[in-house]
């Protein structure tokens, strides 16, 4: 799979006038339409390289990749990982609790250290929201947003979306409920930035508690009781109930969450029989989803996401070694 043969393939040089039209991917809000649908065609172009055995390219032979996270991770830094090492890019992945960061040098410094010994791309997870943009605005390498506080995780929205169009195939209309905790959760906001704007109905429900009142005005429907919102859903995503950036109690017990807002078998026998069920994971098993669901249910697409992970990252890095300047 080489460079002339990608861009010849899916016509991007003549969309973008061989240039795509941004440094960095800091959120999904700031994407239109005509640039997601591009993503997920790249994307299913190296989905399908993916699976095949030798499937290495050397797209970005000479590039260096730089994961530098705040917060811990499983899937979103080894898909990066993964990724940049098929398209042949050079990784470095820095432990924070052995960096110079431990001594107290702040994220534009480390960020301008790691410029200057020629990274091309900094992957960035930071628990402050924000963190990206500031970063973005300092450096001319390429900033990826693997997550920042409260505020938006593009590139699992991305891959979100490019599973959801994998089963569904059009989103005009198509119903997607989004549960739990909606306060907290970044995946959360940058599924509705993108799926708003390919023309999906959203719905959020969770207790009112971690229900953010403003949630409505990125045109999304609210739901508190969930077997009310399950009925009208095409696409479940359940979301990870973030103890860890809650420092008080949202709801009475978690005994009580699980009576009202975890997916089980037989919530989902209320729902459309083909309703896909999503989560972004790492999951808490058996708060916001039962085991059945995840093991039994034929159409839990988990696993599904996280490969998928790969495709989208994979095509990210290609766009953005594209970029304008
Ligand atoms: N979905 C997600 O961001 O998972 P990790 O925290 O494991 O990267």
């Amino acid at each position: 799979m080489g460079s002339k043969n990608i861009n010849e393939l899916l016509n991007i040089d003549k969309i973008y006038n061989g240039c795509f039209p941004c440094k960095d991917l800091l959120g999904l809000e700031l994407l239109d339409k005509r640039t997601l649908q591009t993503i997920l065609r790249v994307a299913a172009y190296f989905k399908q390289a993916l699976v095949k055995p030798n499937h290495k390219s050397s797209i970005l032979d000479g590039k260096t990749l730089i994961t530098l996270f705040y917060e811990p991770s499983t899937r979103t830094r080894i898909s990066f990982e993964l990724a940049a090492k098929k398209l042949s890019a050079d990784v470095i992945n820095i432990a924070i609790n052995t960096s110079s960061i431990t001594k107290g040098e702040n994220l534009i410094d480390t960020g301008k250290t790691l410029e200057a010994m020629k990274a091309d791309y900094i992957i960035l997870r930071h628990y402050f929201s924000g963190a990206p943009n500031i970063l973005a605005k300092y450096l001319t390498t390429s900033i990826i947003n693997a997550g920042d506080g409260e505020h938006e995780h593009p590139t699992q929205g991305l891959l979100d979306l490019y599973t959801i169009y994998e089963y569904k195939k059009d989103f005009s209309n198509l119903k997607v409920l989004l549960v739990g905790d909606i306060l907290h959760s970044r995946v959360a906001k940058s599924n509705i930035w993108a799926l708003t704007k390919m023309g999906a109905q959203v719905s959020v429900v969770g207790p009112p508690t971690l229900v953010p009142c403003y949630i409505k005005n990125l045109g999304v429907k609210v739901y508190y009781n969930f077997d009310e919102a399950i009925i009208q859903a095409d696409v479940i995503n359940m979301l990870r109930i973030q103890f860890e950036r809650q420092q008080e109690n949202f709801f009475p017990s978690i005994r009580e969450y699980v009576k009202l807002y975890q997916l089980t078998k037989q919530r989902l026998l209320l729902a459309n029989p083909n309703v896909l069920v999503m989560h972004p994971g790492p999951m808490n098993r058996g708060i916001e989803i039962s085991s059945d669901v995840i093991e039994e249910y034929h159409n839990t697409v988990v696993n599904k996401q996280v490969t998928n992970g790969i495709a989208i990252r994979m095509a990210i890095l290609y766009l953005l070694n594209k970029r304008r300047c």
